[in-house]
């Protein structure tokens, strides 16, 4: 093959109802589905040129060359898309991500998004958006829910094939916001990928999945009407049952710290008071308010009260993983 190169841009997501635990590990199917919101001011920018005069696979992040395990699993994700084409070029990957490390940003959800995107392209293959959310999620589960646009649900499905995330608005349905309040900018001691692992050790993890659907449905149609009360319950219940499971696994996982707490007992004063705020977090102490967008100030003040908050980031539904 000759030198072949694709750049792709995709966004980070917060899931409103979270993806914790794999049945099948390798292959990235979830116990449950899961559904979510791309955020767009938060990008990564990927260009993947595959040489055929390269000796291996090489992968920049921010500038910085990688090896051990983010390399690998680029690595990985490129014998994935190669195999497609049952070809042995290697690439070379330059990705940036325009949100700071450390951020409580899970970055391989935008990471595996366009890497896909641009890798399909960069050999020469043009696929639907179902198998672009499928090959990404064998990434990152959460990658899947990056692909398409807006509002996404992410199928749990019976197998490879009908496990993908399509999207059940678009990003201007509804005006939210996301308020990421960082508490803590170190990066978090348990993985997800050990973490899904560690699911089935809880107790409470069946649980969780059984009346997984029934969150599923109440999402989807709060986030379909607007229902602003409804989708606040609906989150942070779903939020609470994830932390829940992670607590009682074995080894036990506690991201949350004591603002974590502080954050979520404001949260519930403010909407006590009457301002659509809710809260939910994923695998780290930093808590996400989604927030109808006319409050956004508001809470923006409120939260500046809190010396000890290191850092806030906003954003808003975002688009589709693209090519640029
Ligand atoms: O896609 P992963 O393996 O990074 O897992 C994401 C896990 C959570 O962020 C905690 C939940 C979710 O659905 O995004």
């Amino acid at each position: 093959m000759a030198i072949n190169s694709a750049t792709a841009i995709a966004h980070p997501n917060i899931a409103f109802i979270k993806y914790w635990g794999n049945r099948d590990k390798s292959l990235r199917l979830p116990d449950n589905g899961s559904i979510s919101m791309n955020l767009e001011e938060l990008t990564t920018q990927t260009q993947v040129t595959f040489d055929p005069n390269l000796p291996g696979d090489i992968f920049d992040l921010n500038g910085h060359r990688q090896a051990g395990q983010s390399a690998q699993r680029v690595v990985a994700h490129l014998n994935l898309l190669r195999g497609l084409r049952g070809i042995g070029t290697k690439a070379y990957v330059k990705s940036e991500n325009n949100f700071p490390e450390g951020a409580g940003i899970a970055s391989s959800a935008s990471a595996f998004a366009a890497l896909t995107v641009a890798g399909i392209r960069a050999l020469g293959i043009e696929l639907p958006e179902r198998d672009l959310s499928r090959l990404a999620r064998r990434g990152s589960g959460s990658a899947s829910r990056s692909i398409p646009t807006g509002f996404v649900e992410w199928y749990r499905g019976a197998s490879d094939i009908d496990s993908y995330a399509v999207s059940i608005a678009r990003p201007d349905f509804w005006e939210l916001s996301d308020l990421v309040v960082i508490v803590d900018e170190k990066h978090k001691l348990t993985g997800s990928s050990e973490g899904h692992e560690l699911a089935k050790t809880s107790a409470l993890q069946s649980a969780r999945v059984l009346d997984a659907d029934k969150r599923i449905e109440r999402c989807r149609e709060a986030i379909q009407t607007r229902d602003f009360a409804l989708l606040a319950e609906t989150i942070e219940m779903d939020c609470n049952m994830m932390h829940a499971v992670m607590m009682t696994s074995n080894p036990p996982i506690f991201y949350w710290n004591p603002y974590t707490i502080e954050i979520i007992t404001a949260v519930h004063a403010w909407r006590k008071s009457g301002i659509p705020v809710a809260y939910t977090i994923d695998a780290g102490p930093n808590v996400h308010l989604i927030c109808d967008s006319e409050v956004e100030t508001l809470l923006s003040d409120k939260i500046s009260n809190f010396k000890w908050v290191k850092q806030l980031l906003i954003a808003h539904p975002g688009g589709p993983a693209r090519l640029l």
